[in-house]
């Protein structure tokens, strides 16, 4: 049953630009095919190699420690400070004044933070949370917008060896106390609100309904960034900026284990309770500080954005910890794409130079659809290389991407991975891998990836089935937070003793994977298991269509049959012309088998607040029941409402 056949045919090649490649930190294959082998052949000494790379305060005694399987032990008798390595190891050197943070606001406010400046607030803020009371083994929330205090905030719980679990700033008092309690939280740290979308967005109020009766809560930091007014419970409410000028801007960093709990971050699963993530010190850093720099191909005078939220992993690992770890230079910005017009994100790559940019696929077909003349209004030139992650990109999405945004000379790091894996686990190399339009490429170093039946079985090239991993990697997760089972239950068990986490996908005669979406997600045709990405990217490829979510519906004749949702470009006729067009387009480009036998029309798909599409809703509406299982994550629930019709 895990096996999924797979449809989609894409022979497009872009090997690396030649003025890349000419600059890039890795540009020949052969150097890449021998590092891999080795990271593969001899984990140990090339994990080995790469940590001594961090500033340890104490040396690691050994690399990894498997033996207690699926509980990998890293780097263990080495101990190290994540802040410092983000930070104190810049501040030697040229770096030390070098922009760590280039901060917008959405109305427009910019700051700047060098390496030493952010050192300073971060020693601050650590002060803070330490005159609070907070100590190291603490586990603290944080729920705030994409302010550089957030940044701070994060890097000041290292500091002191207190470990974080951001939620992301969007999600609901209920959701906030569901990860607090779990986590068992003994202080939150928010502001009064951030901007989005033109107007305060107020987070106060959640908190104080989230942390109501919790126990375990002593104290409130608040950091002041909008100005609108809040209720406060005095003793447990504090102000940071009435705070931070009685504290010293010394606070040296705590020795930490390699072992010890860095984060957690909750990723909610399709049923049951959010699962709090466990990352630990040592070998987060040595993996995102590792990916950064090869994926990223980050130096000096790069200047990165990676769009995400410090709220998602994307945002632990690729604003805070993998670029600051690099010495890099990190824009950040606090508000919607969109606001106050369809360019602001192009407004923004050009007015701070952006040269390395990392958005999600969502964002890309949004842009689509806003049009070309909004990039077109902008100076993109300084721009090198392009990412995307969080779902899989659809071939004409790439295209435009590569066409509009990289003026067809940016490599594009299409970049497979999860909040269990912690940092980048499949992906082109820029300097190095030709890509694929819709292809995560290859294995990052040492990265044994493999696509197999239940029964472990290697499947042969085209062949779709489960994205495994064979072997440990240092920023794998440690653990589910207090349920040991459920980790072991859920990541290892589909196929005994290998990593696999939900993923279905196929590697090509080239070795290159395709990632085919969530194998919960697979519609079964007539006997034929379908991975709904590539019927979606087929949908995607009619010019009238925006984007397009497909799932099963039951089926008297065929088992399952297709149901697609589709949103299409504005001033487009919604008949049912349009509607046996697609259904031809569908079956020209991959086959008659996968012509949906429904497609209805949307305004929007529901997706999660990170921007993936909630196929599993979708699927209760095809089928006309009850929408079952966890809702608190959907972005906005008017969707599903105009959807069932039962407009709200
Ligand atoms: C999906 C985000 C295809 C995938 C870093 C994975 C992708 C889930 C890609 C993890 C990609 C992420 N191509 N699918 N490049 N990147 N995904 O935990 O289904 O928010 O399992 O981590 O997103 O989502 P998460």
């Amino acid at each position: 049953m895990s096996e999924i056949e797979s449809v989609l045919h894409e022979d497009r090649r872009f090997p690396p630009p030649a003025e890349f490649q000419r600059q890039a930190r890795l540009s020949s294959p052969a150097e890449y095919e021998a590092l891999y082998r080795e990271s593969i052949d001899d984990p140990e000494a090339f994990w080995g190699r790469v940590a001594r790379e961090l500033p340890w305060m104490k040396p690691f005694e050994r690399v990894l420690d498997w033996s207690n399987k699926p509980f990998a032990r890293w780097f263990t008798g080495g101990k190290l400070n994540a802040s410092a390595v983000c930070l104190d190891q810049h501040l030697a050197g040229a770096r030390a004044d070098a922009r760590a943070i280039v901060w917008e606001g959405e109305p427009g406010d910019v700051r700047t933070l060098t390496y030493r400046e952010l050192h300073a607030e971060v020693c601050r803020f650590a002060n803070v949370l330490k005159s609070r009371g907070v100590q190291k083994g603490d586990r603290v929330a944080i729920y705030m917008p994409m302010i550089p205090e957030l940044a701070m905030a994060v890097l000041a719980c290292a500091r002191i060896g207190a470990a974080h679990s951001v939620v992301f700033g969007g999600f609901s008092a209920q959701a906030l106390r569901d990860r607090i309690e779990d986590g068992g939280c003994s202080a939150v740290i928010t502001a009064d609100g951030g901007w989005r979308r033109g107007s305060v967005l107020a987070l106060k109020p959640e908190v104080d309904t989230a942390v109501d009766g919790i126990p375990s809560v002593h104290t409130v930091l608040v950091v002041r960034r909008t100005e609108n007014e809040v209720a406060w419970t005095p003793g447990r409410d504090v102000w940071y900026h009435e705070l931070a000028p009685k504290v010293s801007a010394d606070c040296p960093p705590e020795p930490m284990e390699a072992e010890d709990l860095l984060f957690l971050l909750y990723t909610s699963g399709s049923t049951g309770k959010p699962k709090g993530i466990v990352h630990t010190t040592g070998g987060y850093l040595v993996g995102t500080y590792l990916t950064t720099r090869y994926v990223f191909d980050l130096r000096d005078d790069d200047v990165y954005w990676c769009t995400a939220d410090v709220g998602w992993i994307t945002g632990h690992s690729y604003i805070v910890y993998g670029p600051l770890a690099n010495g890099a230079t990190v824009v950040m910005y606090e508000g919607a794409p969109t606001t106050p017009h369809p360019g602001r994100f192009w407004e923004l790559c050009a007015k701070h130079g952006v040269t390395v940019f990392y958005t999600a696929p969502t964002a890309i077909r949004t842009f689509m659809r806003l049009g070309e003349e909004h990039p077109a209004k902008h100076d993109l030139s300084k721009l090198r290389l392009l990412g995307t992650v969080g779902e899989a990109i659809n071939p004409e999405a790439w295209m435009w991407y590569h066409r509009v945004i990289g003026a067809e000379r940016c490599p594009i790091v299409d970049t497979w991975w999860q909040t269990e894996t912690g940092a980048i686990m499949l992906t082109p190399l820029p300097g190095v891998t030709a890509t694929k339009p819709g292809s995560a490429t290859r294995p990052f170093f040492g990265v044994d990836a493999a696509i197999l039946d239940e029964r472990g079985n290697e499947l042969p090239a085209n062949q779709g089935g489960l994205m495994c991993i064979r072997k440990p990697w240092p920023s794998m997760l440690r653990g589910i937070w207090g349920d040991d089972k459920r980790f072991v239950d859920t990541y290892w068990s589909t196929v005994p003793g290998v990593y696999f986490a939900g993923d279905g996908a196929r590697r090509d005669e080239d070795g290159y994977f395709w990632i085919m979406g969530r194998v919960d997600d697979v519609i079964n045709v007539s006997g034929h298991r379908l991975s709904t990405m590539e019927v979606e990217s087929a949908l995607v490829s009619h010019p009238k269509v925006c984007e397009a979510a497909v799932v099963a519906r039951p089926d008297d004749l065929t088992g399952q049959a297709i149901a697609a949702f589709v949103t299409v470009g504005g001033g487009v006729a919604i008949d049912d012309a349009l509607r046996s067009e697609l259904g031809e387009h569908v079956a020209t480009e991959i086959g008659k088998l996968a012509r949906p036998k429904e497609i209805r029309f949307t305004d929007a798909l529901p997706k999660t607040r990170s921007g993936k599409i909630m196929r599993r809703l979708l699927r209760d509406i095809a089928a006309g029941v009850e929408t079952v299982g966890d809702t608190s994550t959907i972005e906005d629930y008017s969707v599903l409402a105009k959807l069932r019709g039962d407009e709200a």
